[in-house]
């Protein structure tokens, strides 16, 4: 029998949903329930109906599916799976922070541990970062930990923006001279980039979304040639969903551990119910609110 196959038939069996990120191998995109960005993953998890959630992507997604629906078994394939970029921001610093700030709101990007979200008021993903930080009363917002993102972000607020220096090793890997040597060989395409890009690149682009705002804004343009700055595997979907238009990669945006999610490691997962996301009550709680505030406000892309 074919994996996929016997995927279909536990799915049922475990009454399962399998929701994928954008950035996932075509493999898994094409057995998942859902794909889409980080928002729409979380919104995707907190109303299912189903008893697993088998989370494809990476740490701090599949611990927010946790969180946001407790009573679900949440399966994550391969826990080494971590968002490199989550993993340079920790709870401590941000209390230090706090208190060297203490009027200042904290706004958590969701590629950050539920220890991090705990510390937070708010939180973001690269589709409402600007809409949640406008909604905010104080006017000063600490945040984390995405320091383009957050520069991205000081450009449409009067709000005064204090960074945590980390960033998304994929995203630095863009470059202006790629953008460039890219645009010399396809005249007139249109440049769209993710906003976790440096300052320079997000100067040099036509548009700046989520991974799901680029599949807007694809869908809407009536350009045909697109330039893609953001992690590889999102031409898959776009050239799925648009079969006239064409799409160039930035050479080396590639997300290793986003990679390391297989078709044997999600069969394995539903076979052996685990390796389950485990997060302590109180943890949760605490992470519960700034994560449950960011769904309230919605979309910005
Ligand atoms: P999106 O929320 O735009 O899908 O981005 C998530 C991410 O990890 C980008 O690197
Ligand atoms: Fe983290 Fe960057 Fe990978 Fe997104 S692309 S999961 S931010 S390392």
């Amino acid at each position: 029998m074919r994996p996929q196959d016997r995927l279909m038939e536990l799915k049922k069996e475990r009454n399962a949903v399998i929701l994928a990120h954008n950035y996932q191998v075509p493999e898994i995109q094409d057995i998942a329930d859902f794909v889409g960005d980080s928002l729409g993953l979380a919104m995707a998890a907190a109303k299912t109906t189903a008893d697993v959630i088998v989370f494809c992507g990476v740490d701090f997604m599949a611990e927010s599916a946790k969180i946001l629906n407790p009573s679900k078994t949440v399966l994550h394939p391969e826990p080494k799976a971590k968002c490199p970029m989550a993993a340079m921001c920790d709870p401590a610093g941000v209390r230090m922070l706090k208190k060297d700030f203490p009027r200042a709101d904290v706004v958590a990007y969701v590629n950050t541990s539920a220890e991090c979200k705990a510390e937070a008021d708010v939180c973001c993903t690269s589709s409402n970062a600007v809409k949640v930080v406008n909604s905010l009363e104080s006017d000063l917002v600490i945040f984390i930990p995405d320091e383009n993102l957050a520069s991205f972000v000081q450009r449409s607020t009067d709000k005064d923006i204090i960074p945590w220096p980390g960033f998304c090793p994929t995203h630095e890997s863009i470059t202006v001279e790629k953008l460039n040597k890219l645009k010399d060989e396809h005249p007139g395409a249109a440049v769209v980039v993710h906003p976790e890009c440096r300052p320079d690149v997000i100067d040099t682009a036509d548009a700046v979304r989520s991974t799901e705002g680029m599949m807007n804004y694809v869908r809407e343009s009536p350009k045909k040639d697109f330039i893609i700055g953001t992690e590889q595997e999102m031409l898959y979907r776009l050239r799925k969903e648009n079969p006239g238009k064409n799409f160039y990669a930035v050479p080396g945006a590639l997300c290793p551990t986003m990679k390391l999610i297989t078709l044997d490691n999600v069969l394995a997962a539903l076979e052996s119910m685990s390796p389950e996301v485990a997060l302590g009550p109180e943890l949760m709680e605490r992470a519960r609110k700034p994560l449950q505030r960011m769904m309230d406000i919605g979309r910005g892309d």
